[in-house]
């Protein structure tokens, strides 16, 4: 049975073992993929080592290793390199590849799932964090969305200018606080929250202006019912507002093929993830491969 895991600092939460459990049940591939809960300390030290020396084939990285992983592995994916983040490793042979799919589930869950086509859209990325939430989407935003103009908004707005700096020669991207979203006369295109502001209850101070009836918004989040800021985008009349339960699975998806070379379907899984979290929802113990927690 081939290993993969994913490394995390909390993980017992994490939705990934139903999901690659599903992708490995559709495609017939014989896997095992467990979470491992590591302090940042561990996974600076020798946990991937021994991972890859005791037979893994292939990992995940989250919060709070993403960076950490960047710089651990032999060669970085273009990608990877551009969003200083990795939460995707593939072994092979003997070199560690760093990958980063997260942009790539953005960007895949809002096209093909949504059914969003844009032409040259005003987009709002809320968040600059070193975590690299926002730092993964702007490249395959950038390459794929062709944005007339990407407004990256932080609470910490020297983050976000300098984010705003690095991205510059990629294409029209611009850095500022949450409340300078009031200078703007119309609402954006789209709205991506990749804050971990929810995580405390909290919306970002975001002009009201900034949504308006034609806007998207997705929250990176997730969660069993709104999250905060599903819930405060619903409030300001926004035409559609989405979790980022699609970027989950879509971003799964890639680093599956990465590792199997098969391509797994995502909406049947993405049905199944939306089921389970209704079910959790309605206080219903769920059924299915791998309860998470
Ligand atoms: P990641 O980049 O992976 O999301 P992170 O480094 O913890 O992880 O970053 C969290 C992001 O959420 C940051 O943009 C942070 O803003 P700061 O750069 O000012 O710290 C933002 N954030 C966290 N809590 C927030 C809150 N309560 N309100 C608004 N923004 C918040």
């Amino acid at each position: 049975m081939d290993n993969y895991c994913l490394f995390g600092f909390p993980v017992h939460h994490s939705w990934s073992p139903f999901i690659h459990g599903l992708f490995a049940r559709q495609t017939g591939q014989a896997m095992e993929y467990r979470l491992h809960e590591v302090t940042p300390a561990q996974f600076r030290h020798d946990v991937l080592e021994f991972f890859f020396d005791s037979g893994g084939r292939g990992c995940n990285v989250t919060v709070p290793h993403k960076r950490a992983a960047a710089d651990l592995v032999n060669v970085l994916t273009p990608r990877a390199q551009l969003a200083d983040a990795v939460n995707t490793i593939v072994r092979r042979d003997d070199v560690l590849v760093g990958d980063n799919t997260d942009g790539a589930g953005l960007v895949t869950d809002l096209r093909d799932n949504l059914g969003l086509h844009l032409q040259a859209p005003h987009i709002l990325v809320l968040g600059a964090g070193a975590g690299g939430a926002a730092r993964g989407a702007l490249g395959p935003l950038l390459d794929e969305l062709h944005p007339q103009a990407l407004v990256v908004a932080n609470r910490t707005v020297e983050r976000a200018l300098e984010l705003a700096d690095e991205f510059a020669a990629l294409g029209p991207v611009t850095g500022m606080a949450f409340e300078a979203t009031a200078r703007f006369d119309k609402p954006f295109d789209l709205v991506i929250n990749a804050t971990s502001a929810s995580l405390k209850g909290d919306v970002p101070p975001v002009a009201v202006t900034a949504v308006g009836p034609d806007t998207v918004c997705y929250d990176m989040a997730y969660g069993v019912g709104e999250t905060p800021f599903t819930d405060w985008a619903k409030r300001c009349g926004a035409r559609t507002v989405v979790q980022g339960w699609g970027m989950l699975v879509e971003q799964a998806a890639v680093a599956f093929e990465a590792w199997r070379g098969v391509r797994p379907q995502t909406a049947p899984v993405l049905e199944a993830l939306r089921n389970r979290a209704a079910a959790i929802a309605a206080g219903v113990k769920p059924k299915g491969p791998r309860t998470p927690t």
